[in-house]
């Protein structure tokens, strides 16, 4: 069941939402080479706390941080640690936050110092299409209008979907209904309408779209090892243009 959401908690849930948007620019450039994930994960967590929200993954079926930091060939769910960013590196940065009973989602792929052309242009197409995407989030149109629209600006620049995870409805909840493929076919699933808010989050692979699993039950890596990069906006349909709730307000 898709949850529609009335003005007043679209209010509450902006606030949960502008707290996800604001540490992501808070982390932008602490991200650089020589600084661990992990405390990557420390800044994150005091900054959320600081806002008085609560970093939502942490916990969230057994996962062990607020946030998730995935490196190069990591796809999602990449687990804060030791590890020290290097020059040339990419890392993929997932966190959400509570607040007023309301959830925020969102994600950002960043450079870590100078990286190549080819990771540039793989985190360049992977905004793209996430911002395609969300275009295409209009009352009227179905949820894999959403998912075409992303699939296809992916593959035509070269590069791959992951099939294995997909965005999703959020709310009261981190994950609701429904769920949001980034691909297939144009015109199918549930019709969109004002007020559901929806966490769209495309994730693109360098090489082939599969992924598995690491031992750690978390980490999601390539099957190929290639790069790889994802970014998610949390967003709200309207009854005009998609409102991005994740983008920092001015
Ligand atoms: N944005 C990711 C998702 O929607 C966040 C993972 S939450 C975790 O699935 F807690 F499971 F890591
Ligand atoms: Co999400």
């Amino acid at each position: 069941m898709i949850i529609l959401k009335s003005p007043k908690e679209i209010e509450k849930m902006t606030q949960a939402c502008q707290v996800v948007a604001k540490t992501l620019v808070f982390l932008k450039d602490k991200v650089k080479p020589g600084v661990s994930t992990k405390q990557l994960e420390q800044l994150a967590e005091e900054y959320i706390r600081d806002k008085n929200a609560i970093p939502a993954f942490k916990g969230y079926k057994g996962y062990p941080a607020s946030i998730c930091a995935s490196v190069n060939e990591e796809v999602i769910h990449g687990i804060p640690s030791e590890r020290v960013l290097e020059e040339g590196d990419v890392v993929g940065i997932d966190l959400g936050a509570y607040k007023n009973g309301f959830y925020g989602d969102a994600a950002h792929t960043f450079p870590v110092g100078e990286i190549d052309p080819k990771a540039e242009r793989l985190i360049k197409i992977t905004e793209e299409s996430l911002s395609i995407g969300i275009d295409k989030a209009q009352a009227g149109n179905r949820i894999s209008d959403i998912s075409h629209s992303i699939q296809k600006h992916i593959e035509s620049n070269g590069f791959s979907v992951v099939r294995a995870f997909v965005g999703h409805g959020i709310g009261r909840d981190l994950h609701e209904d429904p769920q949001i493929p980034n691909f297939g076919d144009p015109g199918r699933g549930p019709r969109l309408k004002p007020g559901m808010t929806l966490a769209i989050e495309p994730m693109v692979n360098e090489g082939g779209y599969a992924v598995i699993v690491l031992d750690d039950g978390w980490t999601a890596v390539t099957m190929d090892r290639k790069l790889s990069a994802h970014c998610e906006h949390t967003i709200l349909v309207t009854s005009g243009k998609p409102k991005i709730l994740t983008l920092l307000s001015q």
